[in-house]
C-alpha cells in the first residue's frame, strides 16, 4: 500500500508536474532514475567509439569535419547526463565505477562493429534515428534535470540522423559498389537498431512502473513500431531493402508488420557476449586509468590551493 507521502507525489506526477532534485520522492524513483539516466549517460560515451573509430579514414575533409562534430557533441551528452544523475545523489566516479566492472549497462547497439564507411551513415540514420524516437518523448519526462537535459540533446540528435541519412543518399546514387555497402550496412544494422528500445513489452521488467512515474513515456513495443514506420518509407526513397521478408503494410493497423529481432542475440548481448563488448568496455576501463596521472595532477594541485587558503 502506498503511504500518504507517496500518493502525493504520484498526484503530482499524474498532474504532470515536474520533480526537482531537492524535493522528496520515492527510493525506488530515484533508483530507477539513476539506473536509467546513467545508463544513457553510459551510452553517449561508449557511443563514441564506434564513429571515433571512422574519424581518421572518412572519405572527405568536410566528412571528417562533420564526423568530428558529432562525436563531439555525444560526449556532451554524456556530461549533461551524468550531471542530471549526480542530482539524484550518485557521484560521476561511482557511475563511472559501476560501469567499468560491468555492474551498469550501456545501449547494446554500441557492442556490434563498424566495418565500412557506409557504417557511419547506418548509424546515423537508424541508431540515431531509434535514440530520437526514444528520446523526443523523454523531453516530457517527470523528472525536470532529465527532461530539461533531453531537450538540447534531442535538437543535436536530429542533426545527427540527417548526416546519417545525407551519407546514405551520397553512397546510394553513387557506383553499384557503393549502393551494396549501403545495402550491407543497412543489413547489419536493422535488427540491432529494432533491439535498442529494449525486449518486448512482455519482457520488460521496469515498464510498468517506470511509465506511472512517467520516467519512460511510451512502452519499448509502441516505440518500436513507431520506428518501423518512419524508417521503411526512408529504406524505400533510398532504394534499399529491409532485412524482413515478412515486412508487409497492415491496413488495419496503419503501420507494418515486422519480424522481431533475435531475442536471444540481445540478451546476450546485455550480459556482456555480444560481438564488441569486451573491446568497447576494455577502451573505456584504458581511458580511465590513462586519465589517472591528469586527476591526480587536478587533487594535489586543489590540496596545494586549499593550504595556501588556510595559511
Ligand atoms: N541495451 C542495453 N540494455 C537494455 C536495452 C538496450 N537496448 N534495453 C533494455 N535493456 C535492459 C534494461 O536496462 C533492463 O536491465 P537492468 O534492469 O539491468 O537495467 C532490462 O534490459 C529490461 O528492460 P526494460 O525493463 O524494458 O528496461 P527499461 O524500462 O529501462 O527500458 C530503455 C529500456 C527503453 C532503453 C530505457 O532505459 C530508456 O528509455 N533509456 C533512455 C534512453 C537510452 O538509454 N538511450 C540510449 C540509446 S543510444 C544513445 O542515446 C546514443
Amino acid at each position: 500500500e502506498m503511504t500518504p507521502e507517496e500518493i502525493a507525489f504520484q498526484d503530482r506526477i499524474d498532474r504532470n508536474e515536474k520533480i526537482e532534485p531537492k524535493e522528496w520522492m520515492p527510493e525506488g524513483y530515484r533508483k530507477t532514475l539513476i539506473r536509467q539516466i546513467g545508463q544513457h549517460a553510459h551510452s553517449e560515451i561508449v557511443g563514441q567509439l564506434p564513429e571515433g573509430n571512422w574519424i581518421t579514414r572518412a572519405p572527405t575533409l568536410e566528412r571528417k569535419a562533420i564526423l568530428l562534430a558529432k562525436v563531439q557533441d555525444e560526449a556532451g551528452h554524456g556530461l549533461y547526463l551524468y550531471c542530471a544523475a549526480e542530482t539524484l545523489g550518485v557521484s560521476r566516479d561511482e557511475l563511472l565505477e559501476a560501469l567499468h566492472s560491468g555492474k551498469m549497462k550501456y545501449s547494446s547497439i554500441f557492442n556490434y562493429p563498424t566495418l565500412t564507411w557506409a557504417d557511419m551513415g547506418a548509424v546515423g540514420w537508424l541508431v540515431d534515428g531509434a535514440a530520437i524516437m526514444n528520446q523526443v518523448p523523454l523531453q516530457r519526462t517527470s523528472y525536470g534535470p532529465y527532461s530539461r537535459a533531453m531537450i538540447r540533446i534531442c535538437k543535436e540528435e536530429s542533426f545527427h540522423q540527417r548526416q546519417g541519412y545525407d551519407i546514405m543518399m551520397k553512397m546510394c546514387a553513387g557506383t553499384p559498389e557503393q549502393k551494396a555497402m549501403a545495402q550491407d550496412a543497412l543489413n547489419r544494422f536493422w535488427y540491432p537498431a529494432l533491439m535498442m528500445f529494449g525486449p518486448s513489452d512482455k519482457d520488460s521488467v521496469h515498464s510498468a512502473q517506470s511509465m506511472a512515474w512517467k520516467i519512460k513515456m511510451n512502452t519499448n513495443d509502441e516505440l518500436r513500431q513507431k520506428f518501423v514506420d518512419q524508417t521503411v518509407p526512408q529504406a524505400e526513397y533510398l532504394g534499399l531493402t529491409v532485412p524482413d521478408p515478412d515486412l508487409k503494410w497492415n491496413e488495419e493497423k496503419g503501420g507494418y508488420d515486422f519480424s522481431e529481432p533475435d531475442w536471444s542475440e540481445f540478451f546476450a548481448v546485455i550480459a556482456g557476449n555480444g560481438p564488441c563488448n569486451a573491446e568497447r568496455l576494455g577502451a573505456r576501463v584504458k581511458a580511465w586509468e590513462d586519465g589517472a596521472w591528469f586527476r591526480d595532477g587536478l587533487m594535489a594541485h586543489a590540496a596545494k590551493a586549499s593550504e595556501r587558503a588556510r595559511a
